[in-house]
Formats: C-alpha cells, structure tokens, sequence
C-alpha cells in the first residue's frame, strides 16, 4: 500500500498543502490551462466527449478527504472513477449506454488499486436510478462529491438510449432532463459538499447556444451556492491541428469564434 492518499488539508500547515497543491497541479486560478492530458495507464486510449483526468483530479483532492465517495452521474468512459483509484475514493459512476459503461469498467478494471478502495459502474438513467438505495446498499449514508460532466446536448452523440440527454428532442427538455438529474443526486449530496459541473456551449444556426450559462442556472435554482466559474482551455486535437486554416476560414465567415473553453463550475451545497 501507498502512502495515505493525498488531500489539501489545511488543519496540516501551510508547507504540506503546497505539497500537494504542486504535485497534484491543483489549480487555484480560474483560468485553467492544461498543457497536455494525463495519458498515463488505461487513459491511454482516448474517447470521444471524454474529459480530461485532470478534472476529476483537481476537484478530487481539493473538495473531499480520503476515503469519501465520489459520484458520476454521467460517467462515460470512467475517467473520474480512473482518478478515485489513484486518489484513494470510493466512486459510483452512473452510465446509461451500456457499452459505454462495459469501457468504464474494463478502464477500471485495468487500473492497480493501492488504496483498496471501491469503485464501481452501474448501467442506468441517472434522472431515475434511486441514489439513495444504490449507496445504503454499499454501506454509504452520503456522497462526499458529484462530478457532473454531462453531454453538451446533442453535439455528439453517445448512444441512442432514450434517456440519454443527447437524444432530447428539444433544448428545453435537455435542461428539464438536467435538471432532474440535479434533484436526483441532490437527494444524497451531503450538506457542505461541493458538487462540480463541467460543461460546454455550442452552436447552432449562426448563433452561439450558451449550455454553461443555461445549464448553471438550472444548478442555481436549486438552491445550491455558487463557488467559482473556472475556465478551462480546450487542447487542440490531432484532427484540428491539422484543420487550423479550415477553422479559421469557417468562423472568420460566420462572424463568430471557435471553441476553446469549457467550464469547470463549483457549487456547494448549503
Ligand atoms: C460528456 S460524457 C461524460 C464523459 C466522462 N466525463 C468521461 O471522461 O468519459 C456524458 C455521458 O453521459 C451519458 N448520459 C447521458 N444521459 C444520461 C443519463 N440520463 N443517465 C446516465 N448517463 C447519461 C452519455 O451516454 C455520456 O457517456
């Protein structure tokens, strides 16, 4: 077993928490520019509409201790449970394409886990699945942070469950239906725990649809206490790098801009 694993706690002097905070690359900054994506063991193999690991990462070891639970309603290709084994959390991740959640799995079960913690998959629809009887039944009483990544509605899309947010047959029902999963996992959040949206805009018919915005709002209503709106750079993929005149052509053309930011929100609970 590793040493105990890592956790910005401030009770333990100001020298250690930068100790941390340098060997983690916990950003406390809210323009995050990440240089390059952990590629490192089953990260290896990368998916479409993933995140990257330093995501999870960072709200990981900022907002929870060892051992908490982390959970992902849209877990997707398992990255934030990826992280909860490096870091020493129990994660719950919820996906509901099932072969999607098959990579989940094998990218988890790919990973040693120094911490014996517990990390697991469940197939389901998380605006429905009963939070409260999936952790009770694994021996949790609350969830210590959920990291909500969820699709930019219909940009790309995952799969052609029903309940996938990407399938909603309309702007306002994706925002109904993320909502739902809000009040969904609301349900477990333990009160003072943070829970984190990560979210991009998009564009439709000349006009720029701003997801962050609609999608924070919908967080707010809730009753949750804004923290911080951090802004993360977008790195540049192979397929863009090589399409960089192409991109620049297409907004010089339309008037507008392309995409090199996402939000990175956090909220707590009050
Ligand atoms: C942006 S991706 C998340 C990617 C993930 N952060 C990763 O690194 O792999 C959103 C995921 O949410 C899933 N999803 C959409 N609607 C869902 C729902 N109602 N319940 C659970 N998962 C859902 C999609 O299938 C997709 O895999």
């Amino acid at each position: 077993m590793s040493r105990e694993p890592p956790y910005v706690d401030l009770s333990r002097g100001f020298k250690e928490v930068l100790r941390v905070i340098e060997d983690y690359g916990v950003q406390l900054e809210s323009l995050w520019i990440i240089p390059e994506r952990d590629s490192s063991g089953s990260l290896r193999e990368r998916y479409h509409g993933e995140f990257v690991a330093q995501v999870p990462r960072n709200a990981i070891v900022r907002f929870t201790k060892p051992y908490e639970l982390v959970l992902d309603p849209f877990v997707g290709y398992g990255t934030t449970l990826v992280e909860c084994l490096r870091l020493g959390r129990h994660g719950i991740g919820v996906e509901v394409e099932p072969g999607i959640a098959e990579v989940a799995r094998r990218r988890v079960a790919s990973e040693s886990n120094p911490y014996g913690v517990r990390v697991e998959v469940v197939v389901g629809d998380s605006r429905r699945v009963d939070f409260r009887r999936l952790i009770e039944e694994r021996g949790f009483k609350f969830v210590d942070l959920v990291i909500a990544h969820p699709p930019y509605y219909d940009i790309i899309k995952y799969g052609d469950s029903p309940a996938n947010l990407c399938n909603a047959p309309s702007l306002r029902e994706f925002l109904r239906w993320y909502g739902e999963v809000v009040d969904n996992v609301l349900r477990v959040l333990k009160p003072g725990s943070y829970y984190v949206l990560v979210v991009g805009d998009k564009y439709e018919d000349g006009e720029w649809v701003p997801l962050g915005f609609y999608t924070m709002s919908e967080t707010l209503r809730r009753g949750l206490r804004l923290k911080a709106i951090c802004v993360k750079n977008i790195e540049e993929t192979t397929a863009k790098r090589g399409n960089v005149n192409l991109w620049r052509y297409r907004v010089l053309k339309a008037g507008t801009y392309y995409f090199k930011h996402e939000y990175v929100m956090f909220f707590r609970r009050v």
